[in-house]
């Protein structure tokens, strides 16, 4: 059994008033840690019948004090969150021994920001985007990858459109918590609970 014994004490002195300063301190510290991907999350979403479904993404941003992603529209997590605009995000970085879990609302992001997004990754990824009907049943790979070269040439020598099935989505947080693991599992929980304009912060046991 590991034992978590690589952090001092968190400290409510320790963190910041704002917690999403407070999140970028911690996700620095996880991108200077050689993490395989740092900026990995779990994504929780509900079906409209209310069955939880779970999936990584990888985080790509605060936008106006929210946790953006970027996937397919019409993927199953995007029709569950037409369904039901609320998710929950878990970070696990483990060799920080540190958990983060944040609880929102969910909005589409802004179509420019989308655009952006899309156009900065390479072609190859922005084929993918474009040609997979991420979550659909696909009955060979053979297939697939006939449409991925289709898509290739259909736009030869051409940008890669973004289509209207994919974009960002922003998590805007109603709860953000900062786990960080103490020796005998009595670790410690700060959570942030948001409060109006402002944020309170309280002390969970573990
Ligand atoms: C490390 C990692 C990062 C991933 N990042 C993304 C991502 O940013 N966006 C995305 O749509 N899928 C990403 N995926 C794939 C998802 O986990 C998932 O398979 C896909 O989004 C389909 O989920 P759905 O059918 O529940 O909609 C990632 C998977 C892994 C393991």
């Amino acid at each position: 059994m590991a034992q978590y014994e690589r952090n001092p004490p968190l400290n409510d002195s320790d963190v910041l008033p704002d917690p999403l300063a407070q999140f970028e301190r911690w996700l620095a510290d996880a991108a200077a840690a050689s993490l395989v991907e740092p900026t990995a999350m779990s994504l929780a979403t509900v079906s409209a019948g209310g069955r939880p479904s779970l999936r990584i993404v990888l985080f790509k941003g605060l936008h106006q004090g929210g946790f953006t992603f970027y996937t397919n529209y019409e993927s199953r997590k995007g029709e569950e969150l037409a369904a039901r605009p609320e998710a929950a995000l878990t970070f696990w970085w483990d060799k920080l021994e540190r958990q983060v879990r944040i609880e929102g609302r969910v909005e589409r992001v802004p179509r420019e920001l989308s655009d952006r997004y899309f156009h900065s990754r390479p072609r190859g990824s922005q084929i993918g985007a474009y040609t997979s009907r991420q979550s659909q049943v696909l009955q060979k790979r053979e297939e697939l990858d006939a449409r991925l070269a289709a898509t290739d040439e259909r736009f030869s020598g051409q940008d890669i459109p973004l289509p209207d099935y994919w974009g960002g989505y922003v998590v805007v947080p109603e709860t953000i918590e900062f786990w960080q693991g103490r020796a005998n599992r009595v670790h410690d929980r700060l959570l942030y609970v948001r409060a109006g304009n402002a944020w309170r912060m309280e002390r969970l046991e573990p």
